[in-house]
């Protein structure tokens, strides 16, 4: 049986830059309040016209496929990790895969949140383990800020997600790679992080109670999140580590999904990792769930921080609620 490796990361991100001031122009909030509790700085927010999810994603592709020495044609399939598609159907996967010409080839869209993108991994992981297909192009993409209540209201929420886009090409390799995956939910807690509309349930998909009740923007307890959040990233953190025999110190690099530097700086503190062994990037991006991990990894790459040989990490939680992490050998 045949490994799946990361062959080439891109990233693609809104050129609007969104400042912590420039919220404090818009609602009310103050740059320590956001930074003290969320550590983000700057985000970025797509521009309407020009940026879609299926549109940056491709952008991030690009620069993945360059990077990995290959062209569009060689992808034999797509899988793309996204809460906010184009449309509300069919999926994004279908549209990037028109926009890279590959008309034919399988598109799949997963909807699994911040935990998407470890989602989609292991997809095209075991895909490329059965042998079913040799190059796999993952792609986590959001454009949140169209979503968010901007209001005094929704202020605790909207300061921290955002948008973005980042892309990882996986191809079969008789070396190490994806060494393991591990996905977990608990459907329990579905209404702590969510959009309520437009769901299928109710009655009508459009109503004016919807748009005056607000319910297609995002409703987030902030606390049940935090408090799950830095259990389950230590536990799935635990998991994967423990069944490829490693210890904490093992790992070269951890890529959490940027959720908030806070739960990132417990979860570090937890393993008594040095800093220079997590990445983190949250500061300037925000939370862009789906991408924010797809984007890291592409960052940390750029900088030199993921190097031949290396162990790196990834761990989530979002959604779901829902959490994941891959061991890979780079
Ligand atoms: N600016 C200024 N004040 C604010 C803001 C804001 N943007 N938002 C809320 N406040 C105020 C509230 O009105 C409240 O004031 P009060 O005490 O006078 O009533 C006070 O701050 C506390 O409000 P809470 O809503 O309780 O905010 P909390 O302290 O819980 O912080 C936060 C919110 C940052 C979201 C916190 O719950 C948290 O860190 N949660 C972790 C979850 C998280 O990070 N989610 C995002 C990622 S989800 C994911 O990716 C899995």
């Amino acid at each position: 049986m045949k490994n799946s490796k990361i062959i080439g990361l891109g990233h693609y991100v809104p050129e609007q830059v969104v400042t912590n001031a420039d919220l404090e122009k818009i609602m009310n909030t103050t740059n320590e309040w956001i930074v003290e509790r969320t550590g983000i700085e700057e985000r970025r927010w797509f521009t309407p016209g020009k940026d879609t999810v299926s549109n940056m994603g491709t952008r991030a592709t690009k620069i993945a496929l360059e990077r990995a020495g290959l062209e569009a044609k060689d992808i034999d399939f797509i899988v793309f990790a996204t809460i906010t598609p184009d449309y509300f159907f069919p999926g994004s996967g279908v549209l990037l895969q028109r926009e890279l010409g590959l008309q034919g080839i399988g598109a799949l869209d997963i909807r699994n949140a911040c935990s998407g993108f470890i989602y989609a991994l292991s997809i095209a992981d075991q895909f490329i383990k059965t042998g079913m297909y040799k190059t796999v192009l993952v792609v986590g993409a959001e454009i949140q800020s169209s979503a968010l209540d901007k209001s005094d209201e929704g202020r605790s929420s909207s300061v921290i997600f955002a948008d973005g886009a980042g892309a990882a090409i996986l191809q079969a390799t008789d070396d190490e790679g994806i060494l393991s995956t591990h996905l977990h939910a608990d459907g329990d807690y579905a209404e702590e992080l969510y959009v309520q509309d437009p769901g299928s349930s109710r009655k009508t998909r459009l109503s004016k109670e919807m748009i005056d009740g607000k319910t297609f923007n995002l409703t987030m307890n902030g606390s049940a999140v935090f408090k799950h959040a830095v259990v389950r990233f230590s536990e799935v953190i635990v998991e994967a580590l423990k069944q490829n025999g490693y210890n904490p110190e093992d790992i070269d690099l951890l890529v959490p999904h940027q959720a908030n530097l806070r739960i990132s700086n417990f979860v570090q503190k937890q393993f008594k990792m040095p800093d220079e062994k997590v990445y983190n990037n949250i500061m300037h991006y925000g939370n862009t769930t789906a991408a924010s991990i797809p984007i890291a990894m592409s960052e940390a790459w750029e900088k030199g921080k993921i190097k031949e040989g290396d162990l790196l990490c990834l761990a989530a939680f979002g959604s779901g609620f829902t959490w994941a992490s891959a061991l890979i050998r780079w």
